[in-house]
């Protein structure tokens, strides 16, 4: 049994001081649940602060981005050791709203993700379809292609360390979530990609976070589908009652 992720994905927004108003307020609600691995991604200016608020408790820290080189000159950019350093276990690659704004490929996605693992990072990887791809007949292949070029080239070792979330461009930050039956269809294609490129056991074991306007009322019905494994929370994980309301989604 794939054990289920809720993500939360602040983008931009919080301070310090806001992160650690957060916590206080999540963390005792968490108190009895144990069914998911929690996870938190706030901006970079406040990685450390929420790790530190989040030590000794169930929630792991995220990045929300991150480059592949080691160190050296890349004005702006921040490397895999330093987000060990400030305490988190994963980093998301690859969120659309990179792709979209900040030039991101399936070609850097799979340089980054390649960093993240080899410094000991867990890396949740995006993919999805825009509007237009969707509305064009194209969504499944689209989506297929991504994870062929971003994924397709680790050991099934590392592959262990990789969560993909699907995330309709579409859905994100719209209030228009994907139909359970849409994204479990999507779920199952990309399980079924990775099954084509690692084999039946690698698939089975990789867990397939939805993301899109996920909410507490209609997490229930996203988590009841066979094939969904988890949430990558936006909007809705800015506020700790709702995050943990979606936490606590059984
Ligand atoms: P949303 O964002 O829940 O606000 O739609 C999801 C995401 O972009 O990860």
């Amino acid at each position: 049994m794939r054990r289920p992720i809720i993500a939360g994905n602040w983008k931009m927004f919080k301070t310090i001081a806001e992160t650690r108003q957060f916590f206080d307020a999540l963390i005792p609600a968490l108190q009895d649940v144990e069914h998911c691995d929690i996870v938190v991604a706030p901006p970079f200016t406040a990685l450390a602060a929420a790790a530190e608020e989040a030590e000794g408790t169930r929630v792991s820290i995220s990045a929300q981005d991150v480059y592949w080189e080691p160190q050296g000159a890349f004005t702006g950019e921040i490397a895999v050791r330093m987000l060990v350093d400030a305490g988190c276990a994963f980093t998301i690659i690859g969120h659309s709203e990179r792709r979209q704004y900040f030039g991101e490929t399936d070609q850097t996605v799979e340089k980054k993700t390649r960093a993240a693992l080899k410094g000991g990072l867990d890396a949740i990887v995006c993919v999805g379809e825009s509007l237009e791809e969707r509305d064009g007949g194209s969504a499944a292949p689209v989506v297929r292609r991504q994870v062929q070029n971003g994924l397709g080239a680790f050991s099934e070792a590392e592959l262990s360390h990789v969560a993909i979330a699907y995330e309709p461009v579409w859905a994100i930050g719209t209030g228009r979530t994907a139909t359970p039956e849409i994204a479990e269809s999507m779920h199952a294609e990309i399980r079924k990609t990775v099954a084509e490129i690692y084999g039946n056991s690698a698939a089975v074991a990789i867990r397939i976070l939805y993301g899109g306007s996920v909410k507490p009322d209609n997490i229930k019905s996203l988590m009841d589908c066979e094939n969904i494994d988890g949430a990558l929370v936006g909007g809705a994980s800015l506020e700790a009652a709702s995050f943990a309301s979606i936490i606590k989604y059984r």
